[in-house]
């Protein structure tokens, strides 16, 4: 059982990765904390609310996290989310209480509790991440490690950017805490650009079909959080689902270890996550905390897609 803490900014593909980290039997969700991002913490928090309800796992202890990033302006991706951040999906008015801790509180909480036992699944920015290590400089020493939707590292033909020519939109969005993450040395999976938009993983039309074609509450939800954006971007970049499925099942990614930096600053490549692959950083890259997914079983991992979003698993 990988018993995690997941911090997100949902976010419709944050919403995907919650229908499939709760139906997933491998994974138990221990804790959940919103942070700055697709949109505002707020709407964020909200949308978090009304997910876990939507569960049935109010059970589950739901702290707000950074309103901000770090150092930088904040941005939004309300253009492909939606100004609610669900898109067109519609859900009642959330009810669940907050826990009275903040986000980085419970990270600590849950650190001290589980310690090795514990995966942290960040699917947003990395702010309340690079928080909570700086509130604890001996988290990644504690942790089990960390899982991340975030970077992309040109190691596949889909390894540019989407928040700008080359940087993933996770760590474009906290390029300070990414870079304080990525120094830690906590043991780091990345689920980059390079895997969630490579053709051949993305959901197809046909798939999408098949997952809304059985008019559940279920399929009516995800054909209004991904409906329009299919038919926009003809399918649609599971990234946020395959770090859950990476957690869920890491026998259908196939991973290379690299050291990682971050561009902080650059007209145009702030949130650069930068891999040296010439020869002689070999040795650097064998001693990296940090390990990207480079291939996906992609029969298996949409399969997992299918059976677990759509049906509940
Ligand atoms: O670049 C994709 C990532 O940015 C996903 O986590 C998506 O939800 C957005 O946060
Ligand atoms: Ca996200």
């Amino acid at each position: 059982m990988k018993r995690i803490l997941l911090d997100t900014d949902p976010g419709v593909d944050d919403a995907l990765a919650f229908l499939l980290a709760f139906s997933s039997p491998e994974i138990s969700v221990e804790a959940v904390t919103t942070v700055d991002g697709n949109v505002d913490v707020e709407r964020g928090t909200r949308n978090a609310r009304q997910l876990l309800e939507f569960l049935g796992r109010t059970d589950v202890p739901l702290a707000r996290g950074a309103a901000h990033p770090m150092l930088k302006e904040m941005g939004s991706a309300e253009d492909f989310h939606g100004k609610t951040g669900l898109m067109d999906a519609v859900l009642p008015e959330p009810k669940m209480r907050l826990d009275r801790r903040s986000a980085v509180h419970m990270i600590l909480d849950e650190v001290e509790r589980l310690g090795k036992e514990l995966t942290i699944v960040a699917i947003g920015p990395l702010t309340n991440v690079a928080a909570a290590i700086l509130a604890d400089t001996d988290i990644p020493r504690k942790v089990g490690g960390l899982v991340i939707m975030g970077g992309s590292f040109g190691l596949t033909s889909a390894g540019i950017g989407n928040a700008n020519a080359v940087a993933e939109f996770n760590v474009w969005h906290d390029p300070d805490a990414a870079k304080l993450v990525f120094n830690s040395g906590i043991p780091t999976v990345c689920i980059g650009l390079d895997t969630t938009m490579f053709p051949e993983y993305r959901m197809s039309r046909a798939l999408y079909a098949e997952m809304i074609a059985p008019k559940t509450k279920r399929s009516k939800l995800i054909e209004g959080l991904c409906g329009a954006l299919v038919e926009r971007y003809n399918g649609f970049s599971l990234h946020d689902p395959m770090a859950l499925a990476y957690v869920a099942d890491p026998t259908m990614f196939r991973l290379e270890r690299y050291n990682v930096e971050v561009e902080t600053r650059g007209e145009h490549t702030m949130g650069m996550t930068v891999v040296d692959r010439r020869r002689f950083a070999g040795d650097v890259n064998k001693k990296a905390a940090h390990q990207i997914v480079v291939e996906v079983d992609a029969t298996r991992f949409h399969r997992m897609i299918a059976d677990r979003i759509a049906k509940g698993g």
